[in-house]
């Protein structure tokens, strides 16, 4: 029987390597993208380009213009496919905890209902498939913040012997902190996919991601921090540092690693299961240390201002620990080191 899959947000970073992905292993592939990201952060983000190069790349894919708010229209593919959907990748959302206060109403209906709208979905039409929720380091809060962190020349830092020197894991509470309205919206979309792996025993994967980048990422100020600042340099225009020195550390996975832990999921899948999924230590970089790295790799200088103030909840040191992630699934593994993803960056601009 042919298997399909459904990847919402099919345009964006993630949705379109996963749809890639997921093509190469002989699914036929639903993809579900409105260019809201054009809505979000101008005609530059807009990812109407690549949903062309997904129909004229990957066989066997179809898209569909349809905003996950619209519940008909999302019954209507469910109810065509039914149980012949082995997989539901929900890659769609307003992602940027800035933009979230702009629009509060839009960003909870699409990231808190869209997701609620897919998973009551699946619970009707094909209850047996596995349904994977892209999910936010942001459930956290600002937490993270409140570790004992030691600043550095080129960023901060947090102590050798504490327990999250290899990274956050999931034991982190996602209590007691300030969330952000985008946090808020995506920490509601996360528990509901819990709720529903728990509750109707759907095969849920819920991970939690810092900073997914790549090539193929649209970046905009507010959104995608790595390929904003590559394409700032390359470009030759001025970067705005907001708060923390610079110093503030991110662990980056590009999108490609991330598409290939889904797949691991789907072969084993469990229910309810939440993941921290990440860069890791070894793919840590602050600010200061991306520039630098990136100016190396293209041999060009950013010219950057600094705002003395940081950006509301933002974090000021964050790796993840991929550890419980690799223990289920120890054939994972990160294949894209920062330097890789920052080369094939300056191979794609060109
Ligand atoms: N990129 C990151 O660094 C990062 C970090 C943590 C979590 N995430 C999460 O990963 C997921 C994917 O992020 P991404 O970086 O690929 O984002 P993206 O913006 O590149 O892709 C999201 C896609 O969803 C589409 N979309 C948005 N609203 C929609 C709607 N209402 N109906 C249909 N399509 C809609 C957009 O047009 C876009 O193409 C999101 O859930 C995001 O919250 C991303």
């Amino acid at each position: 029987m042919t298997k399909y899959v459904i990847i919402t947000g099919s345009s964006g970073l993630v949705g379109s390597e996963t749809s890639v992905f997921f093509g190469n292993k002989n699914f036929k592939v639903l993809g579900i993208d409105n260019d809201s990201r054009s809505y979000f952060f101008g005609k530059s983000a807009s990812t109407k380009k690549m949903t062309k190069n997904l129909e004229n790349n990957i066989k066997n894919f179809k898209s569909y213009n349809i905003d996950i708010r619209n519940i008909k229209k999302l019954e209507n593919i469910f109810k065509k496919y039914k149980n012949k959907i082995k997989c539901i990748i929900h890659c769609a959302a307003q992602p940027s905890h800035d933009w979230a206060s702009k629009e509060p109403l839009t960003d909870f209906s699409i990231n808190a209902n869209g997701t609620l709208n897919l998973l009551y979905l699946t619970n009707k039409y094909c209850k047996k498939s596995v349904f994977i929720y892209v999910s936010t380091n942001k459930v956290y809060g600002d937490l993270p913040n409140f570790l004992p962190l030691k600043e550095k020349k080129k960023r901060f830092e947090i102590k050798r012997r504490h327990k999250f020197y290899k990274g956050v894991n999931e034991e982190m509470s996602i209590d007691k902190s300030v969330h952000s309205l985008f946090g808020v919206s995506k920490t509601s979309g996360d528990l509901l996919t819990q709720e529903f792996g728990k509750n109707f025993k759907i095969k849920t994967g819920i991970f939690r991601l810092g900073c997914i980048t790549g090539e193929n990422h649209a970046g905009a100020e507010l959104h995608g921090f790595l390929s904003y600042l590559f394409k700032v340099i390359k470009n030759g225009k001025k970067y705005k540092i907001f708060g923390y020195k610079g110093k503030q550390v991110r662990d980056n996975i590009h999108a490609r690693d991330l598409a290939n832990c889904f797949w691991n999921f789907y072969l084993k899948p469990m229910a309810g299961e939440v993941y921290n999924i990440g860069g890791g230590r070894k793919n840590s970089c602050s600010i200061l240390e991306a520039i630098k790295m990136i100016e190396m790799q293209t041999k060009m200088k950013l010219n950057y201002e600094y705002i003395n103030k940081n950006r509301t909840g933002d974090h000021i040191w964050y790796i993840t620990d991929n550890s419980k992630f690799k223990k289920h699934y120890p054939k994972w593994k990160i294949r894209y080191s920062l330097k890789k993803i920052i080369k094939e960056m300056d191979v794609h601009h060109r």
